[in-house]
């Protein structure tokens, strides 16, 4: 199976192909998400609140960024794999940006990064990309503008900033973007956004008609019962799964019954250890 490049999400969007991006953290699940299909695996700063528990992406460190790109990347076959540039690690200068996104691609191992904002960061984006790193965008629900945004609503709902999330996606695709994440905005104006852009949309709360879909791994495998936003679909209950296997095989542990003779060694040769008394 030949490599997904960014050239190959540019013909699916040609095609009217769909993109399927998931997030991964670690190899396990790499290797698991690559060989189900997918085109691109994102390693999302998301990490932060479903690896890590913390309540927002904010902590999250290039650092542990790389630790987890490689890991990811050590799994990937197939599929892109996106490094997402962590909170302020590309807000202070464009230079410390081309510097992490560089970091990114040559310690992590990623084929392209991901970062949120619009036309403000055309010049971040398209320094970037002058360095030969691909750069996917992110805009409408940009987790790291939680404290800006006031929680994590659906942006774009209104006329007016609808007209913003549209412009910024344009700067974004002059700066020379490959890709767009359109997260939590309606899907009236995701449909506007991915008729007028040449390069493609993937959406998470966006509607059906971006070009590609992404949703965190640990979502679509339903493994965590509290978190049910409207945009997540489970494609299955890991958690119960998980919690299952695992009461199970502690119920076996204190009932005795595990490890049965089946899961355990023998030697034939080996006498009984005489006890010194
Ligand atoms: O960090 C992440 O998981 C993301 C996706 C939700 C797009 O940025
Ligand atoms: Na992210």
């Amino acid at each position: 199976k030949d490599k997904v490049t960014i050239h190959t999400l540019k013909r699916l969007k040609q095609a009217g192909q769909k993109i399927c991006m998931v997030t991964a953290y670690d190899a396990t699940f790499a290797r698991l998400l690559d060989e189900s299909g997918a085109d691109v695996l994102l390693v999302g700063d998301s990490l932060g609140m479903v690896v890590q528990g913390h309540d927002s992406t904010l902590p999250v460190t290039m650092e542990q960024m790389i630790y987890h790109s490689v890991a990811v990347n050590r799994g990937a076959k197939r599929a892109h794999v996106v490094g997402d540039m962590p909170f302020m690690s590309y807000q202070t200068s464009v230079e410390a940006a081309v510097r992490n996104a560089g970091r990114l691609v040559a310690e992590g191992g990623v084929g392209s990064v991901k970062l949120e904002g619009g036309a403000e960061f055309a010049d971040t984006v398209a320094a970037i990309t002058r360095a030969s790193i691909p750069v996917m965008g992110h805009l409408g629900l940009t987790p790291q503008s939680v404290h800006k945004m006031g929680g994590y609503v659906v942006q774009g709902k209104d006329e007016q900033a609808a007209r913003k999330i549209l412009q910024d996606a344009l700067a974004l695709e002059r700066a020379g973007a490959y890709a767009l994440v359109l997260e939590g905005v309606p899907v009236e104006l995701a449909r506007q956004i991915t008729q007028r852009l040449s390069i493609p949309t993937i959406g998470i709360g966006a509607g059906v008609e971006c070009d590609g879909q992404v949703l965190v791994c640990y979502d679509l495998l339903g493994m965590n019962p509290d978190f049910k936003p409207k945009f997540v679909k489970r494609y299955a209950d890991l958690h119960g799964s998980i919690t299952g296997a695992a009461s199970t095989f502690f119920n076996e542990v204190r009932a005795g019954s595990f490890p049965d003779d089946d899961h355990s060694f023998h030697s034939k040769t080996l006498r009984l250890v005489a006890s010194n008394t």
